[in-house]
């Protein structure tokens, strides 16, 4: 029986992991669960799934719980180092990590460091410290394996290939909710109709991200750290059918891709349990009645976010930590309805040209650039909401 943990059990990617969990009781254990306000739903999971230890970022929430659970043999932990307190916890085999946003870097380094293997759901980490986590990862002999359905496309499509024999990754992008609106348009578009993905349920963030394509610029410079691949090997197609996770094209001209209806519990337990396969007895993959799938090139005009992941990961260092830190602050804003949806990728971009890049060398200096980038580009945002 393996050992889990999850970070950021109560949102999408974390209840999918449960649900899978449930399916298969005899196969995972829960040792510990995180999140990071909401003590209700963390409560609930932790009085069916019973772990040692849980955290909850907010200390208030965190107080809150211990005071409903006085019943219960666990331990309740608050705070970034509680997080990270349960993420390197003994005889933990395996980290999910599903938190949102960079909040997830130091919990899931302090599991690298710990010697556990990560399930990577959190992009943002390896946005910002791709290079940090992937040494320590080697230093430590642990996987990172990727839950990201794009990555974890390309990972299964790489398994038993060379490295060297790769020419190109192509990852997929659905296009997200606005992929056919004019420009004129999107600058009125309110938050719930950027919310209404055609493809995927997902948690907030990770949607306004699918809407602005700045999620596929995210992965772009996730797949350069995961993969060890250079930008220019890297490519985006816009598949709007979501069926076609991603490909790799090889030496040969051989593309060898990962198909599959979109459903992240694929991905989530092929990384919980590599290299087997776990039988969810989804509904088959009914190709002929989908009948044609379509492919277009990403509009850049539209879709700036997309080049600006593409730009930080030329300039390197400490960019793509600044980028991804302007856009957590200008997507909340958005989302708070303080500024509108083109303002996210103009708060962006002027982050990004203030910003003097330096090697992450360390984890402080991709959190400098991080609190660096956040006050940046909250100081953009009440200019605009003035
Ligand atoms: N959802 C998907 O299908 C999907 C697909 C691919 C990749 N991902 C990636 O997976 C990650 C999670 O996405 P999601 O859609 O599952 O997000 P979500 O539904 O918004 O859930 C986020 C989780 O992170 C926790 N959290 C938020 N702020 C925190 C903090 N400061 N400290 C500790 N925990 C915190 C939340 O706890 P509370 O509930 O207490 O706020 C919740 O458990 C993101 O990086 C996303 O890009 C998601």
């Amino acid at each position: 029986m393996k050992s889990i943990v999850i970070l950021g059990s109560t949102g999408s990617i974390g209840t999918n992991t449960l649900d899978i969990v449930t399916k298969f009781p005899e196969q995972f254990r829960i040792a510990g669960l995180t999140a990071g306000s909401n003590d209700r739903k963390l409560e609930e999971q932790l009085r069916i799934f019973k772990p040692d230890t849980v955290a909850l970022t907010d200390p208030a929430a965190a107080e809150r719980l211990r005071e409903r659970c006085r019943d219960l043999p666990v331990e309740i932990l608050s705070g970034i180092e509680g997080q990270s307190q349960v993420a390197a916890r003994p005889g933990v085999e395996l980290v999910i990590s599903a938190i949102v946003g960079g909040a997830g870097l130091v919990p899931t380094l302090a599991a690298i460091r710990a010697g556990k293997h990560v399930a990577l759901a959190n992009k943002e980490p390896m946005v910002m410290a791709g290079k940090l986590m992937q040494e320590e990862a080697r230093r430590r002999q642990v996987n990172i394996l990727p839950v990201d359905s794009e990555h974890n496309a390309i990972f299964q499509s790489m398994v038993g290939h060379r490295r060297e024999d790769v020419r190109r990754l192509i990852l997929t992008a659905s296009g997200g909710p606005l992929w056919d609106m004019p420009l004129d348009k999107m600058r009125y578009v309110k938050p719930e109709q950027a919310l209404r993905h055609p493809n995927w349920k997902m948690g907030p963030k990770i949607t306004i991200d699918s809407a602005t394509l700045m999620n596929k610029g995210l992965e772009v410079v996730e797949a350069r750290w995961l993969f060890d691949v250079p930008p220019e090997q890297i490519e985006v197609l816009v598949h709007r059918e979501s069926i076609i996770h991603s490909l790799v094209e090889y030496s040969d001209g051989s593309v060898i891709a990962q198909l599959g209806l979109p459903d992240m519990r694929t991905p989530i337990s092929y990384a919980m349990n590599y290299p087997a396969r776990m039988p969810l007895d989804p509904p088959p993959l009914d190709l002929a009645r989908i009948g044609k799938l379509t492919f277009h090139r990403p509009d850049h005009d539209r879709f700036p976010c997309l080049g600006l992941g593409y730009e930080s990961l030329r300039v390197g260092g400490t960019m793509p930590a600044t980028r991804n830190a302007a856009n957590e602050i200008a997507v909340a804003a958005y989302l708070s309805e303080s500024i509108g949806f083109l303002d996210i990728a103009n708060i962006v971009r002027t982050t990004m040209d203030a910003h003097q890049p330096v090697d992450v060398s360390s984890l402080d200096v991709a959190l400098e650039a991080d609190r660096w980038a956040r006050e940046k580009a909250a100081a953009l945002v009440r200019a605009l909401s003035r």
